[in-house]
C-alpha cells in the first residue's frame, strides 16, 4: 500500500528543490498535496507534473498571517483533509559577516525563516487537533552548529527546533508530532547560489570533500526523509532533530 494513502499534505516552499521532490515523492505514495509557495510560475509548472486529482496550489508569502491562515483553510476544503505540514520554505538571506550586514538582512532571514514557522503552526495545530498530524519543519545542519557568512540563516535554523520542540509538547495529547529535518548541502537553487558567492569570494576548497560520503544530497534523498517523518511509520517520534548529512555531523 502507497505510504501517505489517504491523507493530504501542506507543503510550502513547493516550487523549490526540496519542496518539489517532496511533492513529488509524497503524490508517488499517495497524498493529495497543497503547493504553497510565493512563485506561482513553478507552482503551475510543478502542479502540472503531479496526478491533477492529487493536487492544489496556493500562492501565498509565508511570513503573511492572514495568507497562511488561508492556505491552512484551503486543505480541507480543495483536497478533504489535513494530515501532514511540510513548513518548507525558506531563504539563505544575503552573505557576509555579522559586522558587515544591515540589520534589515537578519530581520529578513528571520521573517521568512521563523516567523513563517511560528504563523504556520498557530494555524495547523487548532486545524489538526481533532484527527492529529505530523509537522516537519525544514531546519538545516546549519541550525545544529554556526556558519560563518550565514551568521542570520544559522541563527533562523536554531530557532525553528525551538519551535518544534515546544511544539510538540504542545501537541502530543492531540496526536500532533512535530519534528526537524536538518539536510547539509543539497543540490537546490539555494545551494547553488550560495556556492556561487563563495566562489566569487575566492574559495578554492571543493565544500564536498568536508562531507564523509563526499558529495551534496540529492534533494529526493531529503524528501525520502521528509516522508518517513510525514507517514504514519514514524508515529513514536516527536519534538526530535533528523539529519540528513552524509556523515557531516560525525
Ligand atoms: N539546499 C540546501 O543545501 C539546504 C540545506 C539545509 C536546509 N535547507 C532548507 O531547505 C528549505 C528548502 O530550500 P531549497 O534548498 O529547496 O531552496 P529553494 O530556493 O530551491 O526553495 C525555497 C523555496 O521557498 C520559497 N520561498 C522563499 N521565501 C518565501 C516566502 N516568503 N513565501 C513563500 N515561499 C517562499 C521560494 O520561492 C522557493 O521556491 C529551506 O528552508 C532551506 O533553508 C536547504
Amino acid at each position: 500500500m502507497p505510504r501517505l494513502e489517504g491523507k493530504v499534505a501542506i507543503i510550502t516552499g513547493a516550487a523549490g528543490g526540496m519542496g518539489s521532490a517532496a511533492a513529488q515523492l509524497f503524490t508517488k505514495e499517495g497524498a493529495k498535496v497543497l503547493l504553497v509557495d510565493r512563485e506561482e510560475e513553478g507552482l503551475v509548472k510543478l502542479a502540472n507534473l503531479l496526478p491533477a486529482d492529487q493536487v492544489s496550489y496556493f500562492v501565498a508569502d509565508v511570513t503573511d498571517e492572514e495568507a497562511t491562515k488561508a492556505f491552512v483553510a484551503a486543505a480541507p476544503k480543495r483536497l478533504g483533509g489535513l494530515d501532514i505540514a511540510l513548513l518548507n520554505a525558506g531563504i539563505e538571506g544575503q552573505i557576509g559577516r555579522i559586522d558587515e550586514l544591515p540589520v534589515s538582512a537578519f530581520d529578513r532571514v528571520m521573517a521568512v525563516n521563523v516567523r513563517s514557522v511560528w504563523l504556520g503552526l498557530a494555524s495547523l495545530m487548532p486545524a489538526m487537533r481533532a484527527t492529529g498530524g505530523s509537522i516537519v519543519i525544514t531546519s538545516s545542519g546549519a541550525g545544529l552548529r554556526g556558519s560563518a557568512g550565514l551568521a542570520a540563516y544559522s541563527a533562523s535554523k536554531h530557532a525553528v527546533l525551538g519551535l518544534m520542540r515546544s511544539a510538540a509538547l504542545e501537541g502530543a495529547k492531540d496526536r500532533i508530532r512535530v519534528n526537524s529535518i536538518n539536510p547539509a548541502q543539497t543540490r537546490t537553487r539555494m545551494m547553488a547560489a550560495i556556492d556561487a558567492h563563495l566562489d566569487a569570494a575566492g574559495r578554492t576548497a571543493d565544500p564536498a570533500a568536508k562531507i564523509p560520503l563526499g558529495r551534496y544530497a540529492e534533494p529526493s534523498e531529503v524528501a525520502s526523509m521528509m516522508l518517513f517523518l510525514a507517514s504514519d511509520e514514524s508515529s513514536f517520534c516527536t519534538g526530535s532533530v533528523y539529519p540528513v548529512d552524509g556523515g557531516s555531523m560525525s
